[in-house]
């Protein structure tokens, strides 16, 4: 069965960038000047999607609006002949179909997406995070539906990462069953160093069967009081069975400071009307330092 829906958690509160997010949601900061939220859905529709979900909560309201027409701002920008302006804002508004939901309670990543249940009905789909912006000439959804289709199971997209790192991921057990590719047997979420099964994340993409509904409904809230996605995704991997997927790219975490200005200065790089002086910019820097 052909992926078409991709559901979006977006109703988390974004405290680590406050004052920033205090009005502004954090799906909105942009990289460059384009919204982490656009590039997340560009890559859902880049693979193939023709429905996105957003799950939203209080405050949320931006980010639809981010995709809908902007008739003033269109007419504008068409009298005062700016085209290219005009067209980029078209794009947003035309780049696929788009359903919100909203999430009342903010009772974790889990809920979040089984706030999608009745909209996704009966078939697999995809899970973007917002915080993960992956960068690769194939979009990281497009290569976990692939592994989806040839293995019949959901996907959970997996990187290595660094002992220090590893609490504050799901992590994952399993054997590896072709290049890139594990059958997993273990999920646990932000487990100590001490026990995790071993280094392999879980990064912010997933392709799950309708059934995680199922699970989803049934579980109890676990680590930090919420209802975490990847206790229900172990269940149903003992009865379904499950893969992980090493994907190719660089990934960069938009959720964290950090991260978010690694990725700032990673895209303007790659922008041939900024490349140059950034370039030039970071070496005066460098060599100030
Ligand atoms: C969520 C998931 C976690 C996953 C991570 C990837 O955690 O619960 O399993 O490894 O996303 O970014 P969060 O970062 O939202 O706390």
């Amino acid at each position: 069965m052909s992926i078409r829906k991709a559901v979006i958690p977006a109703a988390g509160l974004g405290t680590r960038f406050l004052p920033a997010t205090k009005r502004v949601p954090k799906e909105l900061l942009p990289i460059v000047d384009v919204p982490t939220i656009q590039y997340i859905v560009k890559e859902a529709v880049d693979s193939g999607i023709e429905e996105i979900i957003f799950i939203t909560g209080r405050g949320k309201s931006a980010i639809v609006d981010h995709f809908d027409h902007a008739p003033e701002l269109e007419r504008k920008l068409e009298e005062q002949g700016k085209h290219e302006l005009l067209e980029s804002i078209l794009e947003v508004a035309n780049m696929a179909s788009m359903v919100s939901v909203r999430q009342r309670d903010p009772r974790g990543l889990g809920h979040a997406v089984l706030c999608a249940k009745d909209v996704i009905g009966d078939e697999p789909f995809v899970v973007l995070l917002g915080d993960d912006l992956v960068d690769d000439p194939t979009p990281c959804s497009r290569q976990m539906i692939d592994v989806f289709n040839k293995y019949g199971k959901s996907v959970a997209a997996l990187m290595r990462v660094a002992e220090e790192d590893v609490p504050k991921f799901g992590i994952v057990g399993g054997h590896s069953i072709d290049e890139r590719v594990y059958e997993l047997d273990t999920m646990v979420e932000k487990p100590d160093v001490e026990s995790a099964p071993s280094n392999l994340a879980i990064v912010g993409r997933y392709i799950l069967k309708p059934e995680i509904f199922k699970y989803l409904e049934e579980t109890k809230p676990g680590k930090g009081g919420e209802i975490q996605l990847t206790d229900a995704m172990a269940r149903m991997m003992k009865v379904e069975g499950f893969v992980g997927y090493e994907f190719s790219g660089k990934r960069y975490d938009a959720g964290d400071k950090f991260g978010f200005l690694q990725a700032n200065i990673a895209y303007g790089m790659k922008r041939r009307d900024i490349a140059p002086r950034l370039k030039a910019y970071m070496r005066e820097l460098i060599k100030g330092s």
